[in-house]
């Protein structure tokens, strides 16, 4: 009998390892251009971690994880994402002390029992980041940038980001409830995966590919009436911070994510030539989590992407990082928009960036940079965003001279 790959699952050939070692190289570039450190977490993982955090009654957790019982009893998993075990890996080694502001990023296979079709595999490949420690709406921008910049240096074409909040606190479940209310009375007309929904987990129903059920979503409640002002609030200046960063971008208020944690702030990269499995990123804030699993309260967002599915609509390459880091410090709570743009407009030229997300004073942030040995410091204060002028200190020498905002790219090309 000869073997074969298990189903839906794939041999990586000498053929295609060149494409996925360049893809992964470009990945561990801009991540590090953004600040973000890799960390490696197991394959496997106490269940109770998966169904804790995703939710019991998501698709994932249901009926899509292999799951055994191990040998001295406990039931172990192979992971089926991956934000819950770096979330695990930053309570178990409490990564918050050792920065109040820890970006990671990771990259491996995933499992997920699902009926495999073209861009669904049972085995597949997710590249992610979390950042954990910032609330700001500043922090949400960062994280959709670093996507927006992958899709673009790798060339894809014909992305769309979509994005919705699902508000924080009581009104995810003011939502489902509302949902239920809405639905109940129509529940004859509805598919019966949406009828066990609408006990378990309605806000699944929305995620319908049924053209009739869409019909009745028409009339159904939306996500944004149950917003509080404050949820309100973070997702107007996280659209702010995108426009002032020329990310396009579309609202969705149908759009539900297929895991329970989000607060928030959600979001996908929807590409449009690949088929009926088009989403090739998705994610959010996820504020509750680190609490959840037993950490102190840690506001957190991040994304994960399939590696396949960038592979599969793609078809060139970027640049790699050059110089030392450069960490822009701005000063003005109104200017983070143009902070954000001044850090990508850095990136751009090639030099690994960061930017604080934290709103620290001057001093720490200058005491941020040393540590983390950036090269260049760029200063924006009220004085510097009146008169159109930075302050560039150069770290090594301890020189400081004003430069207009104009001679930024000349700045650093020369
Ligand atoms: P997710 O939406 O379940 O989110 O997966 C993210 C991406 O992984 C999808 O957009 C898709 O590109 C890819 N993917 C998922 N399932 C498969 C599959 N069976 N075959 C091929 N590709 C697949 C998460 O996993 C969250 N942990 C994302 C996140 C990170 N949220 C916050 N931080």
């Amino acid at each position: 009998m000869a073997f074969q790959t298990i189903k839906g699952t794939h041999d990586i050939l000498p053929e295609d390892s060149t494409r996925w070692q360049e893809l992964e190289r470009i990945i561990h570039d801009v991540a590090a251009r953004f600040g973000y450190s890799e960390i490696r977490t197991p394959i496997f993982e106490d269940t109770r971690l998966f169904s804790r955090s995703v939710g019991e009654d998501t698709d994932i957790v249901s009926k899509e994880m292999y799951t055994w019982e191990d040998r001295s009893g406990g039931s172990l998993t192979l992971r089926p994402e991956l934000t819950a075990p770096v979330v695990r890996a930053y309570i178990q080694h409490s990564l918050g002390r050792k920065s109040p502001l820890q970006r990671l990023y990771y990259m491996g296979p995933l499992f997920r029992r699902e009926r495999p079709q073209k861009g669904r595999q049972r085995q597949f490949h997710q590249f992610g980041i979390e950042a954990f420690g910032s609330e700001y709406p500043e922090q949400d921008a960062e994280i959709i940038a670093v996507g927006h910049t992958i899709f673009s240096e790798l060339g894809l074409k014909d992305v769309t980001l979509k994005l919705n909040s699902l508000g924080s606190g009581e009104c995810r479940s003011y939502y489902k409830k509302a949902l239920q209310d809405y639905f109940n009375p129509l529940k004859d007309q509805l598919s019966e995966t949406s009828q066990k929904r609408l006990e378990t987990n309605p806000l699944r129903i929305l995620d319908t590919k049924n053209p009739e059920e869409h019909k009745l979503l028409a009339g159904a409640p939306s996500i944004s009436d149950f917003w509080s002002e404050d949820d309100q609030k973070h997702f107007s200046h996280v659209q702010d911070l995108l426009s002032s960063l020329d990310i396009p971008f579309e609202l969705d208020s149908r759009m539900v994510r297929g895991l329970d944690y989000y607060t928030r702030t959600t979001f996908e990269f929807i590409s449009s030539n690949l088929g009926a499995q088009d989403a090739v990123c998705g994610g959010g804030r996820y504020d509750k989590l680190v609490e959840t699993l037993g950490g102190k309260p840690t506001p957190a967002i991040g994304f994960a992407a399939g590696m396949e599915r960038i592979l599969m609509s793609m078809d060139s390459y970027g640049k790699s990082v050059k110089g030392n880091l450069v960490y822009v410090i701005n000063l003005v709570e109104s200017a983070s928009g143009k902070a954000l743009q001044i850090a990508n407009e850095i990136r751009e030229l090639g030099f690994a960036v960061t930017l604080d997300t934290l709103r620290r004073s001057l001093k720490a942030q200058l005491r941020d940079a040393n540590k983390m040995g950036a090269g260049k410091v760029v200063i924006m204060g009220e004085e510097e965003i009146n008169n159109q002028t930075l302050q560039i200190k150069d770290l090594t020498t301890g020189k400081q001279e004003e430069i207009a905002e104009s001679d930024l790219v000349k700045h650093f090309t020369v």
